[in-house]
């Protein structure tokens, strides 16, 4: 598997886009669907809107523990009772980037607790993170879930703990866009 994903919004796609909000900044152009690509091909088909692109990398910030945790108890994308889907493309400020590493990861886990918080809603909620800040990209990192129906509330609840972090106030760009697709 390639680590280079694309997320095709257009007309068309397994993916049906159900909302789409500008959390902060600007926003996307309005799409119906959203095709996730996992290869490196540059084609883009016809009546395509916008293209995100990222890929999977090596972790930065979580600690031997933190990552144990994870691996135990984390799903992959694809299950096939997993219908819902958000795909959240975030920018941070440049003041976060200025930041050496020691302090982005206090801010990320000591003081917002994002690890701590994202675990409690595992393994429902599957996530893959994308990061394309040095692609050039808008966005910094292309994020991606999935849940089956009934966890999309958890979902919600796990997103307004995240937005209420001292993290996300060096977000300076985010739009949230919510997908479903037929059962596996
Ligand atoms: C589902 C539960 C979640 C868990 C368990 C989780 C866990 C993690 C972990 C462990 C990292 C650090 C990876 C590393 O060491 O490089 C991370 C990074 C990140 N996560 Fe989450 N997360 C969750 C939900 C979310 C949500 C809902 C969002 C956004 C809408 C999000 C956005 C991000 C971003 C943007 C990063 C990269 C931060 C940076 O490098 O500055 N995560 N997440």
């Amino acid at each position: 598997m390639s680590n280079r994903f694309r997320f095709l919004g257009g007309q068309r796609g397994v993916w049906r886009v159900t909302g789409m909000t500008a959390v902060s900044g600007a926003g996307l152009d309005p799409v119906a669907a959203v095709d996730v690509v996992n290869n490196a091909s540059p084609d883009v088909p016809d009546g395509t809107s916008w293209v995100l692109q990222g890929f999977t990398s090596n972790i930065r910030y979580a600690t031997t523990t933190e990552l144990r945790t994870l691996q135990a108890i984390q799903q992959p994308p694809g299950r096939p009772d997993s219908t819902r889907a958000a795909l959240i493309p975030l920018k941070k400020t440049s003041q976060w980037w200025d930041l050496p590493q020691d302090a982005r990861r206090r801010i990320f886990e000591e003081t917002s607790h994002h690890t701590e918080i994202g675990l409690r809603y595992l393994p429902p909620i599957a996530r893959r993170l994308h990061h394309c800040r040095d692609l050039g990209e808008p966005f910094d990192f292309v994020t991606w879930f999935e849940c089956a129906p009934e966890y999309s509330a958890a979902f919600d609840d796990l997103l307004a703990k995240l937005r209420a972090t001292e993290e996300w106030s060096f977000i300076e760009r985010e739009v949230d866009i919510r997908l479903e697709r037929a059962h596996g």
